[in-house]
C-alpha cells in the first residue's frame, strides 16, 4: 500500500517534525488553563502543513480531561453562515443536538434572523455580530462538561472568511468577543490558520485586530525531517529510497510537505526490487509534476493576466533563479512599466520579491512546471521563446 498522500487536508501516515510548533501551542494551552488565555494565527503557503498541525494538536489533547478542542474548517459566507458553522461543528463534537444549542442562544436574547430553524420577530433589532459571536461562544462554553473546562477553537483557513466583504471585520469582532469572555473567566483559546499573506490582509482591514493574535509562520521541513517523512513510512511497506533520491525530493519540494508527499507517492509506485533510486525518480517526477500541474499550477497560470504570463515566462526561462527589475523591464516583450504587474503577482503568490528589486518564482516546483510544460508556448503569449 502506498503510504504517501496526494492531497492536502489529511494526516500523513508518518508525521514529521513540528516539535516547536506543537510546543508553542501547548504553551499557549497551559497559559489558557492557568487563566491567561492566548490566541494564535498560524500561517503559510498552500500545503505547508497548517491543517495537519491542527489535527495533530487536537490528537495530542484527545484524552485530556475537561479540554475540548474543536476544529472548524471555514468556508466563504456571511456572518450567519459562520455562526451556523461554529454551532454545527461544536454540537457535533460535543454530541449535543443543534436545536438545543440554538434554544439556549435564543434564550440569551440573541436575534439572528432565519437561523437554526427559528424565524425571529422583525421588531427586535438583529444582534450585532460581536455580541452574537460572544453569546454563541458563551452558550457553547456553558455546555462543556467539568468544573473548569478549556475550549480550544481551531479555525482552519481564516482567509476564506476574510475574502467576503461582510466578514472583513471578523477578526476584530472575534477579538472583542474573546477578550470579553476571557474577562468573564471563560478559558477559551483560539487557534487559526491562514494563507501566507493573512497578516497583510488583516492589517489592511483592522489594524488593531492583530493585537491579541500571535502570528506564527509555519516554515518548510528540514532535510532531516523530509528524510524521516520518506524513509519511515516506506520502510514500513518494505521499500527503501536511496539518499540521492531523498536529496532530490528535498530540493524540488523545498521542504513543502504537500509536494514531498506527491513526489514520494509517485516514486513509491515506480519502485523496482523494493528500491527507489535515481532512475525511478526520473520516471516518477514527470508524473508528479503533471499531477500538480492539473491540481494547482495550470489554474494559477491560466488565471494570470496576459502581461503576468509574459513575466512568468521571462523569469522561468531565465538561467538564474532570480531576476532583477531592470532585466524584466528591459525585456523586449514588456511594453509598459511593470511595477504594478509585479506587485499584483506578488499578491497572488505567483512570484516572490527578494531584497533590492529582485524577483523569483513562488517556488521551485512551479518553476519546474513552467520550464517543463512551457504553457506560454501554446497560445503565443510571447512571439517566440527564443525572443525571451
Ligand atoms: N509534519 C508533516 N509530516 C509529513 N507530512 C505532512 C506533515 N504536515 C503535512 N503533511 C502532508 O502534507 C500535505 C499538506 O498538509 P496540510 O493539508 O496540512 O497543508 P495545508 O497547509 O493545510 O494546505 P492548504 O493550504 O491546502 O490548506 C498533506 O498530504 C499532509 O499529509
Ligand atoms: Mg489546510
Amino acid at each position: 500500500m502506498n503510504p504517501f498522500k496526494r492531497r492536502t487536508g489529511v494526516l500523513p501516515s508518518y508525521f514529521t517534525g513540528r516539535e516547536n510548533e506543537l510546543k508553542e501551542l501547548k504553551r499557549i494551552f497551559d497559559s489558557t488553563k492557568e487563566g491567561d488565555s492566548g490566541h494564535i494565527v498560524v500561517y503559510g503557503p498552500k500545503g505547508i502543513g497548517k491543517t495537519c498541525l491542527l489535527l495533530k494538536f487536537q490528537e495530542e489533547l484527545r484524552n485530556t480531561k475537561e479540554v475540548y478542542a474543536i476544529r472548524i474548517p471555514l468556508v466563504e459566507g456571511t456572518f450567519n453562515d459562520i455562526y451556523s458553522l461554529i454551532v454545527d461543528k461544536c454540537a457535533d463534537s460535543l454530541e449535543i443536538k443543534v436545536s438545543s444549542f440554538w434554544e439556549s442562544i435564543k434564550g440569551m436574547g440573541v436575534n439572528i434572523p432565519f437561523i437554526g430553524g427559528f424565524t425571529v420577530s422583525k421588531e427586535i433589532p438583529p444582534t450585532s455580530p460581536s455580541v452574537a459571536i460572544e453569546k454563541i461562544l458563551k452558550a457553547i462554553y456553558e455546555k462543556l462538561g467539568g468544573k473548569d473546562p478549556v475550549l480550544i477553537l481551531l479555525f482552519d483557513d481564516l482567509q476564506r472568511i476574510l475574502a467576503n466583504e461582510d466578514t472583513q471585520r471578523v477578526l476584530s469582532i472575534l477579538q472583542n468577543a474573546l477578550v470579553e469572555l476571557n474577562l468573564q473567566g471563560m478559558k477559551i483559546m483560539f487557534v487559526a490558520t491562514g494563507s501566507f499573506d493573512i497578516f497583510s490582509k488583516i492589517q489592511e482591514y483592522t489594524d488593531s485586530a492583530v493585537r491579541i493574535f500571535d502570528p506564527y509562520e509555519l516554515r518548510p521541513l528540514s532535510l532531516n525531517e523530509v528524510r524521516e517523512a520518506i524513509t519511515i513510512p516506506s520502510r514500513n511497506e518494505g521499500i527503501s529510497f536511496t539518499e540521492d533520491v531523498i536529496k532530490r525530493i528535498y530540493a524540488v519540494s523545498e521542504g513543502n510537505p504537500y509536494y514531498l508527499q506527491v513526489v514520494a507517492h509517485n516514486c513509491f509506485e515506480e519502485a523496482v526490487n523494493s528500491k527507489v533510486s535515481m532512475a525511478e525518480f526520473e520516471k516518477a517526477f514527470p508524473t508528479a509534476l503533471s499531477f500538480l500541474a492539473q491540481r494547482e499550477f495550470r489554474g494559477m497560470y491560466e488565471t494570470a493576466a496576459n502581461e503576468e504570463k509574459k513575466i512568468l515566462a521571462i523569469i522561468a526561462e531565465n538561467n538564474s533563479d532570480v531576476l532583477a527589475y531592470k532585466e524584466i523591464k528591459e525585456n523586449k516583450n514588456i511594453k509598459s512599466e511593470p511595477s504594478k504587474v509585479l506587485k499584483n503577482m506578488i499578491e497572488k503568490n505567483l512570484i516572490l520579491k527578494e531584497a533590492r528589486g529582485r524577483y523569483k518564482l513562488r517556488d521551485e516546483m512551479f518553476r519546474e512546471y513552467l520550464r517543463t510544460l512551457k504553457p506560454y508556448k501554446e497560445n503565443g503569449t510571447l512571439n517566440s521563446l527564443n525572443s525571451i
